[in-house]
């Protein structure tokens, strides 16, 4: 039987990796794939290639580039790139493309990585956040969300996969616990007593395999995942148990936050603010349930902690 070809973009990176590795450890499930990367010969393409992945070269920047890889393919992972460039508009131009060369290719199924279009909940006139690069509120969200109807508009059939904020961030994003003046270790969230959604990043692409294999269930459908959805004073108790250390988990309001001065403090400190403000929608739009059945292996904050302790950076 002829397996069906997942074009996977940002394959060598977080989401799509996770994607490439569960659709390689399930050779029965009826999928293969097609690992996208502007440079094959890097160490972690051909890392892909070594693990049974088709590696074709494909850019963003390339609208022909990213139709010729669509070609053939039952199916594609489209996600954007924000960090590496901090335009929701270049996002825009991107999803519209990929949208197109979705069309073209006449893919069956498309999971778009997005998130919330925050000012539907925050218009720019509301003051309780500042609107940043003039017409956003979190532009690494609304510029993502404001995308969705690219897809809806070319008529691919799509699913919209809601991410949730990446564990990993304390390992890569500099999140981490930091030692304080008192010498205690303090974990630092703006979200006061509230809940934040959160992922293993491998889990992404678990759940989007998942979407993919129940076929057209989730077609035309926004899909939000998470791993659990723990207070900042649960993850430092997760984290205090898994690293043998007290962390003290220390709230640091979203107008502190935004004043942080590393790239995009203010992005972020408005994102922990949408997410503390409307904590109900925001978890409710991310069933662990729903998340579970797309990926049994789904991991809880402390099961991630237990398998990351060693890569945690503790500053
Ligand atoms: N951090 C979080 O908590 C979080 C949570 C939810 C959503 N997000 C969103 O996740 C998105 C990023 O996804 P990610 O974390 O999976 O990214 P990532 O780990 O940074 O990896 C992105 C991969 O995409 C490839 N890439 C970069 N520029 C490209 C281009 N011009 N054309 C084709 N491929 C390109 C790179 O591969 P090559 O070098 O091999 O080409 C890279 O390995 C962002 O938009 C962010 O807003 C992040």
């Amino acid at each position: 039987m002829d397996k069906k070809i997942i074009a996977v973009l940002g394959a060598t990176g977080a989401q799509g990796g996770g994607l490439v590795r569960a659709i390689l450890a399930d050779p029965s499930g009826g999928f293969s794939v097609r690992a996208l990367t502007r440079d094959p010969n890097t160490a972690k393409a051909m890392e892909l290639a070594a693990l049974g992945a088709e590696v074709v070269a494909a850019n963003v920047d390339d609208a022909e580039s990213i139709a010729n890889a669509f070609k053939g393919a039952y199916g594609a992972f489209c996600v954007t790139f924000f960090w590496d460039h901090f335009s929701a508009e270049k996002e825009a131009a991107e999803v519209e493309m990929m949208a197109k060369a979705a069309r073209a290719a006449g893919l069956k199924h498309a999971i778009w990585s997005t998130l919330e279009d925050t000012r539907l909940k925050v218009p720019l006139e509301d003051n309780r956040m500042p609107t940043l690069h003039g017409k956003y509120k979190v532009p690494h969200f609304d510029g993502k969300g404001a995308s969705n109807h690219f897809f809806t508009d070319a008529g691919v059939p799509t699913t919209f996969l809601l991410t949730s904020f990446y564990w990993d961030n304390l390992i890569h994003f500099g999140m981490g616990p930091k030692k304080g003046e008192d010498g205690k270790l303090g974990f630092v969230l703006p979200m006061a007593d509230k809940k934040l959604p959160g992922i293993a990043a491998e889990d992404i692409g678990r759940c989007a395999y998942g979407v993919f294999k129940a076929g057209d269930t989730y077609i035309g459908k926004t899909v939000g995942i998470a791993g659990e959805h723990p207070t900042g004073a649960q993850m430092a108790k997760a984290l205090t148990d898994g690293l043998g250390q007290e962390v003290v988990y220390n709230y640091v309001p979203p107008e502190v936050y935004r004043t942080f001065g590393f790239p995009g403090a203010d992005d972020l400190g408005n994102m922990f603010q949408y997410k503390r403000d409307f904590e109900s929608e925001f978890c409710a739009a991310r069933d662990l349930i729903v998340s579970r059945s797309l990926n049994p292996k789904l991991q809880t904050f402390a099961t991630w902690v237990a398998a990351n302790k060693d890569r945690i950076p503790i500053g």
